[in-house]
């Protein structure tokens, strides 16, 4: 028992060294977004979600808490939720709880933070009528666990929200949601909130907040190559960049180096240069217009039943059957 825990933290590790070395080599350096998701980054996130200057999870909120009910009632009787990245699960709560007034409901969380896995369990465990297995998995693997133990004439939502999918290049988000699709069975339902196209310092304001919140989430990236692979990374020498991307219609994060300097990172078996302004890209945003959805949508296999779209942040959330 001892030895298969040891061998899998051997594994995650490898795994994480393994991105880390593949990101820093490339021309422009990167390093993978979903890393960003330790405790330290689930909690900062879940920070950055109440800051003002942040509505995305607010508007994704107020859209899933105001039309719980619109949204069940489009749903075939016999359904099982899926959720692609759960968090803490918080905003999941009106369309469970509208579910389960109907009929007991299993829900299965896919998410690969520990951290939220656990706060989400904790958040949603109250609802009557619900049973919920979590799965600790990426995206893809999670659902196709969720995916075999569907029980005959069942049907499946997924539920993919907070705009993750923004988090794709464009192409590359129709090809997720195309593999989402061919783990499905036509007449399932997927859930998709997509952030909407807003003006550009509205933008950088929400990915650059004045307290320094997103700059801490993104800068923890270092902190945890430091801590878990031996990096020496002078976090002072950094700074937290949000950068609007015309052509992509993406906001984009960097992190730059305020110097010309070298770190190494023995665990990659890795020295890294710097050069006074460089940047390291940790993610993208992509936003989206409402009828971009429709389109992204038959592309990848589904069709738009109906959509909601909160003006105060514009923000749509829209539900596709896969065809
Ligand atoms: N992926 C989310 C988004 O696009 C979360 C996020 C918010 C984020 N701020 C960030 C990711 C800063 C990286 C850096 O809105």
């Amino acid at each position: 028992m001892l030895m298969l825990t040891h061998a899998v933290t051997t594994d995650v590790n490898l795994e994480f060294a393994a991105d880390i070395r593949e990101g820093l080599t490339k021309e422009q350096k990167e390093l993978p977004s979903k890393y960003l998701y330790d405790e330290v980054g689930s909690r900062l996130f879940e920070v950055i979600s109440v800051l003002p200057e942040y509505g995305l999870t607010r508007a994704d909120e107020r859209l899933l808490h105001r039309y719980a009910s619109d949204i069940v009632a489009r749903l075939p009787r016999r359904v099982a939720v899926a959720e692609l990245g759960s968090g803490t699960g918080k905003k999941t709560r009106w369309i469970l709880q509208s579910l389960c007034r109907r009929q007991k409901t299993s829900y299965y969380p896919i998410e690969i933070s520990r951290t939220a896995l656990a706060m989400c369990e904790r958040e949603l465990g109250d609802i009557d009528a619900i049973s919920i297995v979590g799965f600790e998995r990426e995206y893809l693997d999670g659902l196709l666990e969720v995916a075999a133990r569907r029980q005959r004439g069942q049907h499946l939502l997924v539920l993919f929200l907070g705009s993750t999918i923004g988090n794709f290049e464009r192409a590359a988000g129709v090809r997720f949601l195309r593999e989402v699709r061919r783990i499905l069975q036509p007449g399932d339902f997927l859930l998709l909130g997509t952030d909407l196209e807003k003006p550009i310092p509205q933008l950088i304001k929400a990915y650059d907040d004045a307290l320094g919140v997103t700059a801490a989430f993104n800068m923890n990236l270092l902190h945890r190559v430091n801590h878990e692979l031996g990096a020496n990374f002078v976090l002072e020498q950094f700074e937290h960049m949000a950068k609007y991307n015309q052509q992509a219609r993406s906001i984009e994060m960097h992190i730059r180096s305020n110097r010309k300097q070298t770190v190494t990172i023995p665990e990659c078996g890795l020295t890294v240069q710097f050069a006074e302004g460089e940047t390291i890209w940790t993610e993208s945003s992509h936003k989206y217009s409402s009828t971009e959805v429709f389109q992204i949508a038959e592309a990848a296999g589904f069709s738009c039943r109906a959509q909601w779209i909160d003006h105060e942040w514009p923000f749509a959330e829209s539900l596709l059957v896969a065809q």
